[in-house]
């Protein structure tokens, strides 16, 4: 596989999906084909199950939750991910394997080796290429989210599963520093676009050079 996948990750309020979309922006100036998507509902079946998971009414128990993105996961891996790194793109994906470790796993409490099994599965052993991680204390944050308006399923559980959430990240950043990366969520739009691009600049080839573009600096003899 030639391409980059690439991951944004952080509890609701910390500002990745503005910065993906910036960071999507970017790139395709800067000449990358560039596959913008998420977990979950990064596929039509995908997007099913995104309303379950985020507006059923009811109950739902963690297993069935975690098996739903699982689900999602598997899909949007055979019919996003895999065909896209095939053909050499940068895949900007919003949320993946992470979200599932620290929301199933530390604000579930649910088995984190089950989860990286389950994973494992969905994915076939690919993990992201680097992560970025959007951080900051969950009391700024929440407060970001009620502001948007009505709060889905996930984003009404209490500050204390929040806190969990967090620092579940914390600890799973701390674990891979080579993968994932942590950046500061309060930081200003600007200073954390310019970051995003700088952490992501070692892991992204040239991107390939347009068509009928004479190739500079090579010498003609
Ligand atoms: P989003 O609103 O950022 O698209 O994310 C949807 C919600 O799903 C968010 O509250 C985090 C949650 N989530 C999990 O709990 N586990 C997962 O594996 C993923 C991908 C998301």
């Amino acid at each position: 596989m030639t391409g980059c996948f690439i991951t944004f990750e952080g509890i609701d309020g910390s500002g990745k999906s503005t910065q993906l979309e910036r960071c999507a922006e970017a790139l395709t100036q800067a000449g990358y084909s560039v596959v913008v998507t998420r977990n979950p509902g990064g596929t039509e079946l995908g997007q099913d199950i995104r309303k379950i998971l985020l507006h059923h009414p009811g109950y739902v128990s963690p297993t069935c939750e975690l098996m739903l993105y699982m689900a999602d996961r598997a899909q949007h891996m055979d019919e996003v991910v895999f065909p896209a790194l095939e053909a050499g793109r940068v895949v900007l994906c919003d949320r993946h394997f992470d979200s599932s470790m620290a929301y199933q796993g530390y604000g579930r409490d649910l088995s984190l080796e089950m989860i990286q099994e389950l994973n494992d599965t969905a994915t076939r052993g690919k993990l992201p290429d680097v992560t970025l991680l959007f951080d900051g204390p969950v009391e700024v944050l929440a407060a970001r989210v009620s502001r948007r308006g009505e709060a889905d399923r996930l984003e009404r559980e209490a500050l204390s599963f929040r806190q969990r959430v967090r620092e579940g990240f914390l600890t799973l950043a701390k674990a891979s520093p080579e993968r994932i990366k942590v950046l500061d969520a309060t930081n200003t739009p600007e200073a954390l676009h310019t970051q995003v691009m700088t952490l992501l600049a070692p892991y992204l080839s040239s991107p390939p050079a347009p068509p009928n573009t004479p190739n500079l600096g090579v010498q003609q003899a």
